[in-house]
């Protein structure tokens, strides 16, 4: 059931009979919501083809419209032609989407196979504030193509492969932490190898690195024996990758976020040099300085220039540099991983499109790694390559968010903190000592701070803005849901259907309306604001509802059940909207 097109047929209906052309037909949610639900302008647009007055071209369309129990269409000065739906309509409407196993949110005409690559955890590296958005906004986008019917899979593609790994098991190493790899110890295995050791080596190894030239080599040799598979230091590698997949799983999972596969970029290792191959073969590699590189520029282009402030003016840098995909000392490169990894993906699963989701400092290397795999072909004609690309989650000042003293802001202090500070409110409204429950409301605050703005955008980190109870956050979701859920338990059972009788309601069953059509709007703009803002429009048409009408004490037990069906409908289409962004619902609060 779509209203937009059921009332498009309509008008084109009347539109063929009386002998005119309906091509430029659209309808669209009115931006007079008091006057009308929803509006074209296509008579004011079309009159002057049959040399007719808008509004009486408006007016003959009206005159051949057949009657109808759903819809009222009026045609008004200039020659606008506006559709009020009747509560009949929305009474249907509702019931409809009460009844429907997707709460009438339209599914896709043919699945598609979606690959989801987000996330992004580098092994033996902490994660810090940067890697937050990935896994909100890749999370959520991946829902949202459960939601309309697309099937998934996701991939956190590890960062497991780079000189960070060779950086930390020299670091170590120095610090005889390997010894037993080297003393020839039978089977060794890592001892006394902690995370929280590893968050201390990765950085020491990294400051060495700067101003010991042979430490940096070592490091790098180290890298390339991870590479090629050669041991001991394979064996320490995977040992350390174990130990870090176990706490950037749990890390992921805090968020609500969980990955059918957790896949590394050392996954594609066996596909490189067939990859490389490909490129040598269809001669589209040249040697630059002992290097293999891909031209992927093209004719008279411009590449522009992430902005840091939205009134900077736009830059450009060109050409398109090419692609390194082999180092003079043959180390792999990030790119060729990528580029390996698609070959890869299409072996395994075919996806009709691959979607990555990373910051906007990576769109340069994304373009890269996709005009060479539709150069080489290796991302078949017709598939699609997404990037993403989110802008940086800034603070209060306006600049990357930063600790007192200025340095990175480590990912789970950002989460310890939102939960505290839940927590507190909790305390406020009474709830002392449900630590999931905090975590509930924390991150529910967070992503929808996060995902109301579009994705592109750099966005502010307002902890207490985002925590409010009320006003467009996460929590004030929550809460509604489970205001209802009050209401429901203490109504107990009963039996009854929506029924459009107030303006109240009317709001609400046309804010479900809005609410389901903005999933399509998601999913064509890769960026979840629009579900926010209409998911945030139904929990305040609901709370007008409620706070204008005495539901639980109604008399007329028909009436209250019909008020009760409005409840579920709107609990079911909120859980919903909220299990897209990822964000949990609450029993109460
Ligand atoms: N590990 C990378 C980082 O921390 C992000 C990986 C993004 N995904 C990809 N397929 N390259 O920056």
């Amino acid at each position: 059931m779509n209203f937009k097109e059921e009332i498009a047929e309509i008008l084109k209906k009347s539109i063929k009979k009386l002998g005119y052309s309906d091509e430029k037909l659209v309808v669209s949610f009115s931006n007079k919501p008091e006057i009308c639900d929803f509006q074209t302008n296509f008579a004011l647009i079309c009159a002057k083809d049959y040399g007719k007055k808008p509004i009486d071209f408006a007016n003959e369309i009206v005159g051949g419209i057949e009657a109808n129990e759903d819809f009222e269409f009026s045609a008004v000065m200039p020659g606008f032609l506006n559709v009020k739906v009747t509560e009949k309509g929305l009474s249907n409407y509702a019931n409809f989407v009460s009844g429907n196993k997707f709460l009438g949110i339209e599914q896709e005409k043919t699945a598609k196979l979606i690959m989801f690559d987000y996330g992004g955890a580098n092994v033996a590296k902490e994660l810090h504030v940067g890697h937050l958005r990935s896994p909100i906004v890749g999370e959520a986008l991946k829902r949202l193509n459960i939601a309309i019917g697309n099937k998934t899979i996701s991939d956190a593609h590890l960062g497991d492969y780079g000189l960070q790994m060779g950086l930390t098991i020299l670091q170590l190493k120095n610090d005889g932490y390997l010894d037993n790899f080297f003393d020839g110890t039978k089977n060794p295995k890592i001892k006394n190898v902690t995370l929280d050791l590893l968050n201390e080596e990765y950085p020491k190894a990294s400051k060495t690195k700067e101003n010991d030239k042979n430490f940096k080599s070592e490091a790098e040799k180290i890298t390339l024996d991870i590479q090629r598979h050669i041991e001991p230091y394979f064996e320490i590698y995977k040992q350390i990758k174990d130990l870090s997949v176990v706490e950037i799983k749990k890390n992921y999972e805090l968020l609500n976020t969980t990955f059918d596969y957790y896949l590394g970029e050392s996954d594609a290792y066996e596909y490189i040099d067939e990859t490389i191959q490909i490129f040598v073969d269809k001669k589209l590699a040249r040697e630059s300085d002992g290097a293999l590189v891909v031209d992927v520029a093209r004719e008279g282009e411009h590449i522009p220039i992430p902005k840091k402030t939205p009134d900077e003016p736009q830059r450009y840098k060109n050409p398109m540099p090419p692609a390194i995909i082999k180092k003079h000392n043959g180390g792999d490169l990030y790119a060729t991983t990528d580029i390996a990894t698609i070959l890869q993906r299409n072996r395994d699963f075919k996806p009709d499109e691959i979607v990555y989701v990373t910051d906007n400092r990576q769109a340069g290397h994304f373009e890269q790694v996709f005009r060479c795999c539709k150069l080489s072909g290796i991302s078949p004609e017709g598939q699609k390559l997404t990037h993403v690309a989110f802008g940086t989650m800034n603070g209060k000042d306006g600049k990357p968010f930063k600790t007192r003293e200025g340095g990175t802001v480590k990912y789970k202090d950002v989460l310890n903190m939102l939960i505290e500070s839940a927590g507190k409110k909790l305390a406020e409204n009474g709830i002392v000592g449900d630590s999931e429950l905090a975590r509930k409301i924390g991150v529910g605050a967070m992503k929808f701070g996060d995902l109301s703005n579009t994705v592109a955008k750099d966005y502010v980190f307002d902890m207490d803005k985002f925590l409010a109870f009320d006003g467009k956050t996460g929590p004030y979701l929550q809460y509604t849901i489970a205001r209802i859920n009050s209401i429901l338990s203490k109504a107990g059972k009963f039996d009854g259907k929506v029924c459009v009788r107030t303006s109240e309601e009317r709001n609400i069953v046309l804010a479900v309306l809005k609410l389901n059509s903005s999933y399509i709007i998601c999913k064509d703009t890769y960026s979840l604001n629009s579900l926010c803002l209409s998911a945030f429009d139904l929990a305040s048409a609901f709370s007008t509802f409620y706070n204008n009408h005495k539901i639980l004490t109604e008399k007329d037990e028909s009436r209250k059940a019909e008020m009760l069906a409005i409840c579920k409908l709107v609990k079911a289409c909120l859980e919903k909207a909220l299990w897209v962004l990822g964000i949990d619902s609450v029993e109460k609060m």
